[in-house]
């Protein structure tokens, strides 16, 4: 399966850590004017996970678009993740994900199987999906890009922002932490063969699962953790929703051979810039550095982070467990004390 060609020797930098920073990205589009139109039901402002549009009283289509340099030196694989991440913002918003376009960037030298790798993977998780790529565009680059640009539809009273948390919520979230600090940690070759793949096996998998659970709960609020990884995402749900959030750091599911890594201090950039923009608002209680560099490690195709009234977290709890069993309960919403806008609980 895999070719002779080293995918992620060719990207400066992998995966969703090839974001740019929150604060920068507000600040580059913070003086730039949008139309105004009252059917824009998500745009930029909320900082949300994909832009929703009304067609009518009971139909809204959901656009996002993703992508980026390999993570993996297996194109076929590379294909499945970036394919599985770039519709998991349509299910974070609560809606299904239908159409898409491949945008793709290759090296001109770049096997012709590895550019077929890659897209056979993207072709393969968008059919698991239920989605149709129809078209594209691909351009020569020095360095490898793929994602894709997703468009779903959400009925227009059920869309999900990451603004609705309310205080007494209880925040789930479905997938382990620590695929930013294993894939660069085996660039080097210090991450495990099995801890490697139980990674890779996290980032193919659709949020589509936990998506179809959640929209039967009374969920007030959702958002993927991804590149600005769990803290990012979690500051960026409470200020949105004017609450404050509390974690069990104890609670918080983490891949294998993550802390180890964490511990010897083998971490991504990304995770260093998440940490500056999120930790003024970051309350540590006592949570060891490891775990605290975990929160931070940015996300490549990570589970939803869900804020779940309370009458019903037992149950969305009990149905994750069948089809999403790494989904955890870790934390919950309480109302905004005028300080720090995340407690973590050691
Ligand atoms: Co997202
Ligand atoms: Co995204
Ligand atoms: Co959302």
């Amino acid at each position: 399966m895999e070719s002779n060609v080293k995918l992620t020797k060719l990207a400066e930098c992998a995966g969703c850590g090839a974001k740019v920073g929150a604060g920068v990205l507000a600040e580059l589009l913070g003086d730039l004017e949008v139309l105004e139109d009252p059917d824009l039901l998500v745009g930029f402002d909320r900082s949300d996970d994909a832009s929703v549009y009304r067609i009518s009283d009971d139909l809204a289509i959901v656009q996002t678009v993703d992508f980026f340099p390999p993570i993996t030196d297996d194109p076929y694989t590379f294909g499945q993740i970036a394919a599985a991440n770039a519709m998991s913002d349509v299910y974070a918003m609560g809606g299904e994900p239908k159409l898409a376009l491949n945008i793709m960037a290759v090296p001109a030298d770049l096997p012709r199987e590895a550019v077929h790798g890659i897209l056979r993977g993207g072709y393969e998780k968008a059919r698991e999906a239920g989605v149709i790529i129809s078209g594209g565009h691909s351009i020569i680059d020095r360095e490898p890009k793929y994602g894709l640009s997703v468009t779903g539809f959400v009925r227009p009273d059920r869309v999900l922002t990451n603004s609705g948390a309310k205080p007494g919520d209880v925040l789930f979230l479905t997938k382990p932490l620590g695929t930013g600090i294993l894939t660069t940690a085996a660039k080097v070759g210090m991450t495990a063969a099995e801890d490697h793949a139980r990674a890779l096996e996290m980032m193919k998998k659709l949020n589509r699962d936990a998506r179809d659970i959640m929209v039967k709960y009374h969920v007030h609020a959702c958002t993927d953790v991804t590149g600005f990884g769990l803290l990012g995402h979690s500051t960026e749900m409470a200020q949105g929703s004017g609450v404050e959030i509390h974690i069990e750091s104890e609670k918080v599911p983490v891949l294998p051979g993550t802390e180890a890594l964490a511990k010897m201090g083998i971490l991504p950039e990304g995770m260093y810039r998440n940490r500056n923009f999120a930790q003024n608002a970051v309350e540590e209680g006592g949570t060891e550095l490891a775990l605290q560099d975990m929160f931070y490690d940015p996300q490549t195709s990570g589970g939803l982070l869900i804020a779940v009234d309370p009458a019903d977290a037992d149950a969305l709890e009990n149905e994750l467990k069948s089809k999403v069993p790494e989904a955890a309960r870790i934390g919950t919403v309480r109302t905004y004390s005028g300080g720090k806008r995340i407690f973590l609980h050691a």
